[in-house]
């Protein structure tokens, strides 16, 4: 069966979708740089280390493995980060977007899974947030996802390259084998922080802001299992495939719950103690953010089976217990 392109294949996200498409009858050909990724996630298809800013190098891979077609999972993810570096974000996920869209330009290659974000809306102004809802992200990071979406659309206007964009919500829980899991350096998301907490590895979680307009004053995330995430890239490359033009989903739950809720319920889960300090909010952090994903469930039949914070934190538990074999 047909060769995918996995860019950001060592990643979190990345490589669960390796995984999903092997299990589907694809081979995933990972392009990675492990700058951010690992090695040891690997393990669906071939490792092909290389940047996404490196055009040479992509020719030379897009040459070698002649894929069918890309999903595009590249990029840095940190809200923060970007906050303070907006130009090495831009250089990163902008122009690293550019240079991947221009070799498949050149290969004749017409169809690309986009790895979006929710943080393309920023403060919401409806909930849950439908796809129609307009584009405010709060953050470089958000602005970036929105310069790529614009710039797949101009692709495809002028080259006829399809895509599916993708807007994350809050992808949480690890491989349900455990075969693979959520690992960033430095860790900067709140389930695998507050789950490192209860296995002792840090002394307490900080909450931040415990003053915004929600229930119980702390911010409001819809965490989507990473393996039903995973699902939603093989049907949408299905869609592509089918020849299919282009389109944008949310996918997230329709479900949100507070930082206290997630503490929470990791608490029973774990059974151990998590120590909790109140600090300021995080500049960039919406109040809220709950996706609607009515669109791709109608449209692409997507079924997600993770359906509660439960069993997100069940395996992120699981995965927490066995990292370091890998780490
Ligand atoms: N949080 C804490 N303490 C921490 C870490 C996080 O209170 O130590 C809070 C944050 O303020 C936020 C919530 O927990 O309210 C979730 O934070 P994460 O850092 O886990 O995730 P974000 O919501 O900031 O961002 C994630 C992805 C983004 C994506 C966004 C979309 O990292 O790429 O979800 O909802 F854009």
């Amino acid at each position: 069966m047909s060769n995918i392109l996995v860019t950001g294949g060592a990643g979190y996200i990345g490589s669960h979708a390796c995984k999903a498409l092997s299990q589907t009858g694809y081979t995933p050909i990972c392009y990675d740089n492990l700058e951010r990724g690992h090695a040891w996630a690997v393990k669906w298809g071939p490792l092909e280390r290389g940047d996404i800013l490196d055009r040479k190098r992509l020719d030379e891979v897009f040459q070698k493995h002649k894929p069918e077609a890309v999903m595009h999972f590249a990029g840095y993810i940190s809200v923060r980060e970007s906050v303070t570096n907006p130009d090495l974000y831009y250089h990163n996920n902008v122009t690293g977007s550019q240079t991947l869209l221009e070799a498949m330009l050149e290969y004749g290659m017409d169809k690309i899974i986009f790895s979006s974000s929710a943080a393309i809306y920023g403060e919401p102004q409806h909930l849950p947030i439908k796809e129609s809802h307009p584009l405010y992200p709060a953050s470089p990071y958000g602005e970036n996802k929105c310069e790529v979406e614009k710039m797949l659309q101009k692709y495809d206007e002028d080259h006829q390259i399809r895509y599916i964009a993708l807007r994350y919500f809050n992808a949480a829980g690890a491989d349900p084998d455990n075969e693979i899991g959520e690992s960033h350096y430095p860790e900067t998301h709140l389930i695998p922080l507050i789950l490192d907490v209860a296995a002792g590895n840090r002394s307490e979680i900080t909450i931040f802001g415990d003053d915004y307009n929600t229930q119980d004053g702390t911010c409001i995330r819809d965490y989507i299992h990473v393996s039903d995430l995973a699902d939603a890239h093989v049907l949408a490359m299905n869609l592509l495939e089918k020849g299919s033009t282009s389109k944008y989903y949310n996918i997230g739950t329709g479900v949100g719950f507070s930082v206290n809720d997630v503490i929470s319920k990791a608490k029973e889960i774990t059974n151990k103690e998590i120590p909790v300090v109140i600090g300021p909010r995080r500049h960039g952090d919406p109040h809220i953010l709950i996706g609607s994903a009515e669109k791709i469930k109608n449209d692409l039949c997507w079924n997600p089976k993770y359906q509660n914070l439960d069993e997100i934190i069940q395996t992120a538990w699981r995965w927490n217990q066995v990292i370091d074999q890998f780490t």
